[in-house]
């Protein structure tokens, strides 16, 4: 029966134990399990830990500002941000298929983080968010067959590191409590779930500049309703989709023919099967007033109230 501040201790002199005086390199993706690893590591090892961050240019808004902000800036580590995004988008052009996206955006983050790993010398450990989940459902997942997930940081084939996966007996609701007791930011210990590819998947189809922008500023503008309504614990994912057809709306005395965005909310426990979420009417409503004044291209804002199955969470 050991508590939280035990689990941190005992990592921590585990983890000095088997580094020693060597290094230790981390894929940092912003999402929890990563960056809760980062702060440990950093406990424990200080500036032995080198960690890198690949911006392919499909995150939220502020993410990768946020995250920096708040390793960088309250924690001290030491990360190599690798701004991707020409990189991501040119390999991107021309392609629709949603799992030709998926594989391409995967690939591409393994290259460059491979790139920038080659450059450093005299590593010898990599280390890694897993959690136990990640363990016993690895290989079950069936999702997967459905979807092709990746996850972040996949191991460069050609450099030979020692695994470091300090959370790896932990579920989610306990690396988060590792993250509050770290003195993390709630932004980050309790960010909902991202997909690797990001914002690719949540544009359809061809992924362009200016419907990442679209995708992008509408998700801010629901994130921010969200909050303030309240429901940012409530709701476990949520986010828009811009699947990218034209429709005619009215604005003063003028004929609109702009984009439809379509909001997209969920409960679920482990993404598995999930309930669209019950969002009030009123909220909906501020989400959706704002979106049309805000964002530029949109005049229409549709929810999606269908369960999984039969759909899945995201719409790619
Ligand atoms: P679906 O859309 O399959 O999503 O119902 C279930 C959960 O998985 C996330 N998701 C992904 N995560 N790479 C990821 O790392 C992916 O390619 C991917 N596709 C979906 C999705 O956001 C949801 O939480």
């Amino acid at each position: 029966n050991w508590s939280m501040d035990d689990f941190i201790d005992l990592q921590i002199e585990h983890i000095r134990k088997e580094v020693g005086d060597k290094k230790v390199l981390l894929g940092l993706s912003g999402g929890v399990d990563s960056s809760v690893v980062g702060v440990l590591l950093h406990k424990a090892i200080g500036k032995q830990l080198t960690s890198i961050f690949v911006d392919h240019g499909l995150l939220r808004k502020n993410e990768a500002d946020e995250v920096m902000d708040s390793l960088v800036g309250k924690f001290g580590l030491n990360i190599i941000k690798v701004d991707a995004q020409d990189r991501f988008l040119t390999k991107l052009k021309g392609v629709s298929d949603p799992e030709k996206k998926r594989k391409i955006i995967g690939n591409e983050f393994i290259q460059v983080f491979n790139d920038e790993a080659k450059k450093l010398h005299g590593i010898d450990f990599l280390a890694q968010g897993t959690l136990y989940t990640d363990v016993v459902e690895s290989g079950t997942d069936t999702a997967q067959t459905i979807k092709s997930h990746h996850n972040v940081g996949g191991l460069p084939k050609d450099m030979k590191f020692k695994l470091i996966e300090p959370l790896n007996t932990l579920f989610k609701d306990e690396a988060r409590a590792i993250g509050e007791k770290l003195g993390m930011p709630d932004n980050l210990v309790w960010r909902q779930p991202f997909p690797g590819p990001g914002l690719g998947i949540r544009v359809l189809g061809e992924v362009t500049p200016e419907k990442l922008r679209i995708v992008r500023d509408s998700d801010w503008v629901l994130r921010d309703e969200i909050k303030k309504a309240g429901l940012d614990r409530d709701i476990w994912q949520y986010f828009t989709v811009l699947p990218g057809f034209r429709s005619v709306g009215v604005m003063g005395d003028g004929r609109t023919y702009d984009y439809t965005i379509a909001i997209r909310g969920v409960n679920s426990v482990d993404g598995m099967t999930a309930d669209f979420a019950r969002i009030p009417w009123d909220v909906l409503q501020n989400i959706s007033t704002r979106i049309v004044n805000e964002v530029d291209g949109i005049n229409r804002v549709v929810y999606d109230i269908t369960s999984k199955p039969p759909a899945t969470i995201e719409w790619e």
